[in-house]
Order: structure tokens, then sequence, then C-alpha cells
């Protein structure tokens, strides 16, 4: 990973990649200091980073919340994974830190951006099929993500599984229902089944930066639409689950390995982490 888009021949600009658009994927990609991306990402990106120089540092707060809380579902003895919103693959991916805990653990990555397909695939080759797959499908279509036929082969609905909604809901306009899909996924699950969550919020932002923010994302191939900690927690139990310690958090704050920075508790991003009973 980490070629420049713009050079790489697997990923040359394509009518299909719309280069021209900026795309939440490669944005955030962009944020990582990943170079799978194209100019209209990384001015897109500038422009957000303008608004809120935070967005760096909270994309990586984000992957590390992520990697902490799949090492922990992990190490509950849970060994299937749906990763709906995977991104560009970066340092640290679901499936390594799964099957870094359990070699046997499957993981079923989603994304709706074509460029993740071809760079999870691209990674995915070398390590052999069967235990990591890549679908392309979309959140909006909860019931279409969950038929996908890759997913059934690989999930097996009748034991727990730890679905992850990492940085994605807030791509979901309150006109697509994201409480429904979550509820449509949530029951698809059995019991003992986890979900991961993190979702960005303007609670801490003043909302003439809130406003440039969601400005900049609103000519991406999808806005950004940041909620707050009630609106978020409500994900979580209106699917019923029940919220783990600490609820809903800042991601640094959500079980951290070593004491948060300050301001840990006014990055724009919450995580969660919740049980099916
Ligand atoms: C900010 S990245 C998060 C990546 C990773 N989950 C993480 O937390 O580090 C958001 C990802 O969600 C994907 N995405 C956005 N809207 C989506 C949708 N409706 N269906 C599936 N994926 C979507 C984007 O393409 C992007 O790869």
């Amino acid at each position: 990973m980490g070629q420049d888009s713009t050079r790489e021949p697997g990923v040359t600009p394509s009518a299909d990649l719309r280069p021209e658009i900026p795309h939440p994927a490669r944005m955030y990609d962009y944020y990582l200091g990943g170079k799978d991306n194209f100019p209209a990402d990384r001015e897109a990106a500038e422009r957000a980073l303008a608004a809120n120089p935070e967005f760096r540092s909270t994309a990586r707060a984000n992957r590390a919340f992520l990697q902490r809380a799949v090492r922990f579902t992990a190490g509950l003895g849970i060994d299937q994974f749906l990763d709906i919103g995977t991104g560009i693959p970066t340092a640290g991916n679901t499936h390594e830190i799964a099957q870094d805990i359990d070699p046997r653990a499957r993981v079923a990555y989603v994304d709706n951006d074509p460029i993740v397909l071809t760079h999870a695939r691209a990674l995915m080759a070398g390590m052999g099929r069967g235990r990591t797959e890549v679908v392309q499908a979309d959140l909006r279509d909860p019931a279409g993500v969950l038929a996908a036929a890759e997913v059934r082969e690989l999930i097996d609905f009748s034991r727990p599984v730890v679905l992850v909604l990492a940085a994605v809901l807030h791509f979901l306009t309150d006109e697509d229902e994201p409480a429904e899909v979550v509820g449509t996924l949530v029951e698809a699950l059995a019991p003992g089944s986890h979900l991961v969550l993190s979702h960005g919020t303007a609670d801490f932002i003043p909302a003439e930066v809130r406003d440039r923010v969601t400005g900049v994302y609103s000519k991406a191939t999808a806005p950004l639409v940041g909620r707050s900690r009630e609106q978020v927690g409500a994900f979580l139990t209106g699917s019923g689950l029940d919220l783990l310690d600490p609820g809903v958090v800042t991601v640094p704050l959500w079980r951290p390995d070593t004491e948060p920075p300050a301001g840990a508790d006014r990055v724009s991003m919450y995580g969660a982490v919740a049980r099916k009973p």
C-alpha cells in the first residue's frame, strides 16, 4: 500500500474512480498520511483541515480506537467480523488485529468506494483467500450487505459476530434512516454479538467551523453529518444493545492503553462498543 494513486498503474484514474470528485475514503487516507488519493481529494481535505486542523489527529485517534475495540472483541473469543466502511487499507487493519489474536478469525470487509476494493483486494491477494473477503456494497442497503454472497460464505450468523461501523455512519443523512440501517444489521446478529461504532460529532466545535467542514463534504460523494453524544448512543440502545463501559465517549477515552493526552475529551469523534444480549 502507500502508492500514489496518480502514478500507480493498478489504480490509474478511471471514470469508475471519479478522480475529479472528492471521496471520503481518499480524504481520510490523506489525513492519515497515505498516498492513495487524487488532487481533488487533497484539495478538499486541505480545506477541511483549514477549517478544523484537528481532523488529522482525530483520524489517528479513530484508528487507534478501532484497533483497541477489535483487539478487545477478538479477546472475548469472537472470531468473525463484518467491517462496513472499511476504508483504504492502512496500518493495523481489522483483519490484521483480529487474526493476530486468532489466526482463524474471518473478516468480511464492505465498502461502496471502488478504490477501497482495488486496494483491499491487492492487499489480500498475497494472503490467500478464505478468511478475508472484500465486498462492494452500500451501508444504505443493509439487506443487500447481509445478502452478499461473500458475506454469507464467510460469516455464520448463527454465531456471535463483531459488526464494525467505524467512522462510516456519519456519511448517512437522516433521510438514509441510519437508525433503521443499524437495526436491520443488529437484528441479523446472534446473541453475544458486538457492535463497534465510531461517529463524528460537532459537539465540541463552533457552528462556523462545523458549517465550513460540512460545506467541504457537501461537494464530496457523501455528506458528513456530525451527531450528538445522545444521538450516537441512541443508535446502540435503540437497537436493543447493551452499552459496555465506559459508554459513548470520545474515541481516545475508550479503554485507553496509555494516559490520554490533554483535550482527549473534546476530540470530534465518539466511540462505543455494545453487546447484543
Ligand atoms: C472515514 S473512512 C473509515 C475507515 C475505517 N472504518 C476507519 O474507521 O478507519 C469511511 C469509509 O466509509 C466508506 N463509506 C462511506 N459511505 C458508505 C456507504 N454508504 N456504504 C459503504 N461504505 C461507505 C467510505 O468509502 C470510506 O472508505
